[in-house]
Formats: structure tokens, C-alpha cells, sequence
């Protein structure tokens, strides 16, 4: 089975606790899953990356962004998604292409999925849940299509 890094900063905890229900999705499909902040990601060594960042007036984290741009994330798979107000439940609104249109120019490997998540709280706190956790199942599935693909090789 493949690993999956996940890749991420946060300032007020939402996305910390979003990278956890991505885990839970993926690994209920059986992945393997790390988790590292933007910051202190060293090894790279893995089939699919998962990035991710809040807004804060308009720009991804800077950790992430310099992330983004490592030279050794060259050729390696990555799904990409945002973290804000305007990204209710992965709909694509004008907002939200803008956003994941700036991590996907500054990001130095292969853009395989992109996508966005509420801050959702309060009521909605459960389907942001399952949304995120469906996210994680998906992210395991092109995973493992990589894999069967680089064994077929
Ligand atoms: C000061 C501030 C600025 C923000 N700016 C934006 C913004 O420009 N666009 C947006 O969609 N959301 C914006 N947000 C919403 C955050 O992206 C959202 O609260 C997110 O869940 C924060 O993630 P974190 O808790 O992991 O840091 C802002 C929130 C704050 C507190």
C-alpha cells in the first residue's frame, strides 16, 4: 500500500482539525498517512502530497506557499486545497478558483486534485466532517492508481 503526506499550516486550529479528518478518510481505505507542518516537512518520499492552507486576507500561509516551491517536489504528485470563508463545501465560486489558482501556480509538482473546505462550525461541523473524510477516501483512491501504476511500470 502507498503513503500519502500531508502537508499544511494553520493559525486557528480549523485546518488541524480538517488534516485529521482527511487521515481518518484515507487510512479507512487503508493508506498510510503522515502528517507534517509546511515548515518542518522534510522527506518527500511519497506517492501522493496533500497540501493545504487557510486564507488570511486573500493569500495562502507563507509557510505553505514556500513549500509550494521546493525544488524536490518536482515530479511528485500533489492534490491541493484551501481552507476559508468563501469555500463552502468544495463548491467553486470566483473566490475560491482564485486562491487555488495561486497555490497551483507556485507549485513546483503535478497538480492531480484540487478542492475547498468550509470553516464550518456549529451545525455544519458534521458534513464539513464528512466532506473532508470523503476528500481523504478520494485522495486514497488516486493514490493507489499511482502505485498500481508505478508497479506496472
Ligand atoms: C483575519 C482573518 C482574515 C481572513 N481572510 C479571509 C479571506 O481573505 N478569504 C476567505 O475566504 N477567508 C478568510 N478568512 C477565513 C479563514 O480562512 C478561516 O477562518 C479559516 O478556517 C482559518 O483557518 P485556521 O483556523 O486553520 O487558521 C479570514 C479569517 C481571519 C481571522
Amino acid at each position: 500500500m502507498g503513503r500519502i503526506l500531508l502537508v499544511y499550516d494553520t493559525k486557528g486550529g480549523t485546518t488541524d482539525e480538517i488534516i485529521g479528518w482527511i487521515k481518518d478518510g484515507a487510512e479507512s481505505q487503508g493508506a498510510s498517512v503522515d502528517i507534517r507542518m509546511a515548515h518542518t516537512a522534510r522527506s518527500l518520499d511519497y506517492d501522493l502530497i496533500v497540501v493545504g492552507t487557510p486564507i488570511y486576507n486573500e493569500r495562502p500561509m507563507k509557510s505553505v506557499r514556500d513549500f509550494l516551491r521546493r525544488d524536490d517536489l518536482r515530479n511528485k504528485r500533489v492534490a491541493l486545497f484551501v481552507v476559508c470563508f468563501a469555500g463552502v463545501f468544495g463548491m467553486r465560486n470566483f473566490m475560491v478558483r482564485r486562491y487555488l489558482e495561486e497555490l497551483k501556480r507556485l507549485c513546483t509538482g503535478t497538480v492531480v486534485k484540487q478542492t475547498s473546505f468550509d470553516s464550518a462550525s456549529g451545525p455544519w461541523r458534521k458534513l464539513n466532517r464528512s466532506v473532508c473524510a470523503d476528500f481523504g477516501k478520494e485522495i486514497a483512491s488516486i493514490m493507489r492508481q499511482q502505485h498500481t501504476a508505478l508497479e506496472a511500470a
